[in-house]
């Protein structure tokens, strides 16, 4: 039978510009993180300020576009002051959310020195857990004040002469999850956001607000949640957020390669409920999404762990340190081609997180810094998925799932440059032990040969890159593609992402 997956693209069937805030990522003080992960003064590689210049280049690379700091579950009971002024009169303290010590050596001045050097738009979250307005609004001040008032005096002091002029900030975390602090009905959270955004707004009318999502769609407050949140705020806030983490369980691999479906049907979810709200209050404005956590993550080990062991107050202990497969750098891949297909209403993405914690990049104290599996989708992904995203909607071969039902085989988007013209298809085969040819049919562009075929598979789906063999596993270049009669022809490995660019 037939097994050929195709599609069509034509320029005038478009989903969106893809923003470049879609490749942002996520620096929370959370286990090596920052604690020798991007941070670690005495590491041979550190520059003057303590930055692993290493972890850095590796960053740069990776193409990220935003980072959203300092959490995360850790920022429900932080002090944003703790991390700023002379580093040896900074307090030790408690973090509740991972019960470890933060010694505030690296704070706000540090994290935008290291944005700065990533080439990277800060993403600040205030904390709403076990603060409030005033809080948010001194912070505000101390940042981006540029001067005169105690608090922006005192930025100049500790040595930032300039405001930092931050534009993006979140309205805490998570505050749906009976895990974090100062948890809050949608009710207490929503008139919160409202009051925070209101004062943040005075105080400089341009800064974007998110207002916090729920934690996943299978949360039991999910939908009614963001409703409420919404109808207290939705003329004071820009987007919403949503989290999502995916992993495999009980060996059904099918269904963890489908992940993307529960992503996808997430985001049209929230899109659904923030239009629903608008029209009752009968305004034109619309919210942008903020899928400001997304990741593979071992959630269910990590939490067996804490369990067994809920934590000894360590500092920077290593913490939700996974070590990603090819199969999970395959999910990455679906997950990011999920954000692109949605790049009209998703507008800022993070990666959670950057380094060591759930992260493309792991390091050893005072040793290397390398690239996990999941490293490579990503970087391609941010370099080549910037334009305009063209429709695709496949037909072709599906199997079924424990979890998600029927799914399609082939999970696709393609990205118009529409300056070069050029167009890159961003593509995963689901299929466990099937090669999967594809056929895309090309009106309207106008491009004439394959420029590259790059895939990320492998004869062993549990290969992973490790301290002892870190460059185990890359993309490798894929053969027989062909662009001919503008008709593309590929053959996409069993279990596999793939970027084919066309020029
Ligand atoms: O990224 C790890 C944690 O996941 C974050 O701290 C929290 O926001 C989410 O639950």
């Amino acid at each position: 039978s037939d097994r050929t997956a195709r599609f069509a693209l034509h320029p005038a069937f478009s989903v969106g510009e893809v923003n470049p805030r879609l490749f942002g990522s996520f620096v929370e003080h959370l286990g090596r993180c920052v604690y020798t992960g991007v941070f670690e003064p005495g590491h041979p590689a550190a520059d003057e300020a303590g930055l692993r210049t290493d972890v850095l280049g590796l960053v740069r690379e990776l193409g990220v576009t935003t980072l959203r700091y300092p959490g995360g579950n850790f920022v429900s009971n932080y002090r944003w002051e703790d991390g700023t002024g002379p580093r040896e009169e900074r307090p030790r303290r408690l973090d509740l959310a991972w019960r470890s010590t933060e010694t505030n050596r690296f704070g706000l001045g540090e994290f935008m020195d290291f944005a700065g050097k990533a080439g990277a738009e800060p993403m600040l979250a205030v904390n709403l857990g076990t603060r409030g307005v005033a809080e948010a609004l001194e912070l505000q001040e101390y940042a981006n004040h540029p001067g005169g008032t105690e608090l922006s005096d005192r930025r100049v002091a500790h040595g930032a002469k300039d405001p930092y002029g931050i534009r993006l900030w979140c309205l805490g975390n998570e505050m749906d999850g009976p895990w974090q602090t100062g948890h809050k009905t949608a009710e207490e959270y929503g008139r919160l956001a409202a009051e925070t955004a209101r004062a943040m707004r005075q105080l400089d009318p341009d800064v974007e607000l998110v207002a916090c999502g729920s934690s996943n769609q299978a949360m039991p407050t999910f939908a009614a949640w963001e409703a409420t949140v919404l109808a207290e705020c939705y003329d004071l806030v820009d987007h919403i957020s949503l989290h999502a983490y995916y992993e495999e369980t009980g060996g059904d691999r099918d269904s963890f390669l489908a992940s993307a479906v529960d992503m996808e049907s997430f985001i049209e979810n929230v899109v659904a409920t923030c239009d629903h709200i608008g029209a009752r209050l009968k305004s034109p404005k619309r919210i942008s999404l903020s899928f400001d956590e997304w990741n593979v993550w071992y959630l269910s080990r990590y939490e067996a762990e804490a369990q067994r062991n809920p934590g000894t107050w360590e500092e920077a202990p290593r913490l939700l340190e996974d070590h990603y497969s090819v199969t999970d750098a395959v999910v990455s891949g679906s997950l990011l081609i999920a954000l692109l297909r949605h790049a009209d209403r998703v507008t800022v993405a993070c990666l959670a997180q950057l380094v060591n914690v759930i992260a493309p990049i792991l390091t050893e104290p005072g040793g290397p810094a390398w690239r996990q599996t999941t490293f490579f989708p990503f970087a391609q992904a941010s370099r080549y998925g910037r334009g305009r995203v063209l429709t695709v909607t496949p037909t072709g071969p599906s199997h079924g799932t424990a979890r998600h039902g029927e799914v399609p085989l082939l999970h696709a988007t393609a990205v118009l440059d529409e300056t070069t013209g050029a167009v890159t298809v961003f593509a995963v085969n689901r299929d466990l032990h099937r090669p999967l040819p594809l056929e895309v049919t090309l009106h309207g562009l106008a491009v004439e040969r394959v420029a590259e075929h790059s895939v990320l598979a492998d004869a062993d789906p549990e290969a992973r890159n490790t301290l002892a063999d870190p460059e185990r596993v890359a993309p490798h270049p894929a053969e027989g593609t062909s662009l001919a009669g503008g008709v593309l022809r590929a053959e996409l490995e069993p279990l596999s992402w793939n970027v084919i660019r066309l020029t």
